[in-house]
């Protein structure tokens, strides 16, 4: 058989292939964090995407980001400007960013494929809504998504139906989930799902509501997670920045550490300790929180040099902030739950986040023989947030003073009991201890003999 010159073995994708490949490694928390961090962009769009340091003073006061997750269906909606027709048209819906698409903005979305994942594992029956301010004209549209039908035709062009809607009350997002998929219905009656996604919530984007942007999850506000260093005498802690180009794109690195709380007085684990929770690093991509409190290698513990993470060092906390015009430049994973331990920024700012570490290592360490005079010290440093830290080179941290040890003997003898008990009766109280006998009688030979000290 001869083959034809223009024959080809076909390669295009089918839908449910694409549905089912981007749902399968991501978790149902995660995908509701996409969703969130659409909204968030949306308010940093409105804001005129800045910059998302932390010094950047934005005000986020005006944002709201309201969820619903019930058994029998799942809604988000946002005040946080929303999409535009065009938007809406051109990309959003589409899967994977086109590389004319712009990424100039700050953002915290990269792969665009956020939205269309979490709503397919959301489940089968979706309506996305949108109302945006076109020059002084409110614009109202609908995607309406049946997933079970939107299936059943593989032939391109893939797109999605969009219909004229009512305005939500403010422009912003809506996107109503029925028909939820089994795994959704069994987590949204799961009240601890419920209760650790407001914990993910309330860690992840503490730094948005510290900015004033409000967060609700079946009606309750949740209330961000602080972070917060300790700072006054002899405490003050780290805060660098530097930039770096990747690709051409600029990138500024944030690192702050040092100490958030005085160290535990008992070492062993304690798991029923909420606190001990929050210790360890950060990893900031452009203002979400990618990786939290992280004990593990992947912040550094336990490689290079550094020990393993250790009950000792608890208190300690190290935050680094990667900010970008250009998310692509991030060194974030595609699920935004990790940061990429092998892209060149994130191995270039280890030695700078392991420094600080060593010193708080250091000074755990040197505490164990000074710890009353560490506590008094500990004790008049002041929480000031994060944002508000100045810039220094390095941790400060007290020097405190150790005393040397002095070598001791023990001593060990035998005596006859009805001599030691009349010892003891001169010395005042028949009932004492042997050991204090003894020490009674040395102290009294060693003055009678040596003198005082
Ligand atoms: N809540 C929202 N507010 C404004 N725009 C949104 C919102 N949700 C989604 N969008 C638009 O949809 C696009 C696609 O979202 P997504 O699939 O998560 O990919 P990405 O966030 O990586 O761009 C976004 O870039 C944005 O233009
Ligand atoms: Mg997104």
């Amino acid at each position: 058989m001869t083959i034809q010159p223009d024959t080809k073995a076909a390669a295009n994708p089918t839908k449910t292939f694409f549905v089912r490949m981007i749902t399968r490694d991501i978790s149902l928390e995660d995908c509701i964090l996409d969703l969130i961090d659409n909204s968030v962009d949306g308010a940093w769009k409105c804001e005129g995407s800045k910059p998302v340091g932390l010094a950047e003073g934005a005000d986020l006061q005006k944002y709201r980001i309201d969820i619903e997750a019930l058994p029998d269906h799942f809604r988000i909606i946002d005040n946080c400007g929303g999409m535009s027709l065009t938007e809406a048209v051109e990309h959003a819906f589409s899967f994977g960013r086109q590389a004319t698409d712009k990424t100039d903005d700050y953002s915290i979305g990269v792969y665009g494929i956020g939205m269309k994942r979490a709503v397919f594992k959301l489940g089968e029956d979706i309506r996305v809504r949108s109302t945006f301010l076109d020059d002084e004209e409110m614009v109202s549209f609908a995607v309406p998504i049946k997933v079970g039908k939107w299936l059943e035709n593989d032939t391109p062009p893939w797109d999605f139906d969009l219909e004229e809607d009512a305005p939500l009350a403010n422009p912003g997002v809506e996107i109503l989930v029925h028909s939820l998929t089994p795994g959704a219905v069994t987590s949204f009656g799961n009240p601890a799902f419920l209760q650790n996604l407001k914990r993910t919530i309330a860690r992840d984007y503490s730094l948005h509501l510290a900015r004033g942007l409000t967060i609700t999850v079946n009606g309750e506000i949740i209330q961000g997670w602080k972070i917060e260093l300790r700072q006054g005498n002899d405490f003050a802690p780290m805060r660098i920045e530097y930039q770096q180009n990747i690709d051409g794109s600029p990138v500024t690195v944030e690192i702050i550490g040092g100490m958030a709380a005085p160290p535990p007085d008992d070492v062993e684990p304690d798991e029923e300790d909420e606190g001990d929770k929050r210790f360890g690093w950060y990893v900031v991509c452009n203002g979400r929180i990618v990786l939290a409190a992280d004990k593990t290698t992947i912040s550094g513990w336990d490689t290079d040099g550094w020990p393993q993470w250790h009950r000792q060092y608890s208190g300690f906390m190290g935050v680094i902030l990667f900010t970008s015009a250009n998310a692509a430049s991030l060194p974030l994973t595609t699920t935004k739950r990790s940061v990429d331990v092998s892209s060149e920024i994130y191995r270039q700012a280890r030695p700078k986040m392991r420094e600080v570490t060593r010193k708080w290592i250091d000074y755990t360490n040197i505490r164990k023989q000074a710890a009353e005079e560490a506590k008094r010290k500990e004790a008049t440093a002041v929480a000031v947030s994060i944002q508000q830290i100045p810039l220094l080179d390095t941790v400060r941290l007290p020097t405190l003073v150790t005393k040397p040890k002095e070598r001791v003997a023990n001593v060990s003898y035998s005596v006859s009991l009805t001599r030691l008990k009349k010892l003891s009766s001169s010395l005042g109280n028949i009932n004492l201890p042997y050991r204090d006998v003894g020490l009674k009688s040395f102290e009294y030979t060693y003055d009678d003999l040596v003198g005082g000290e």
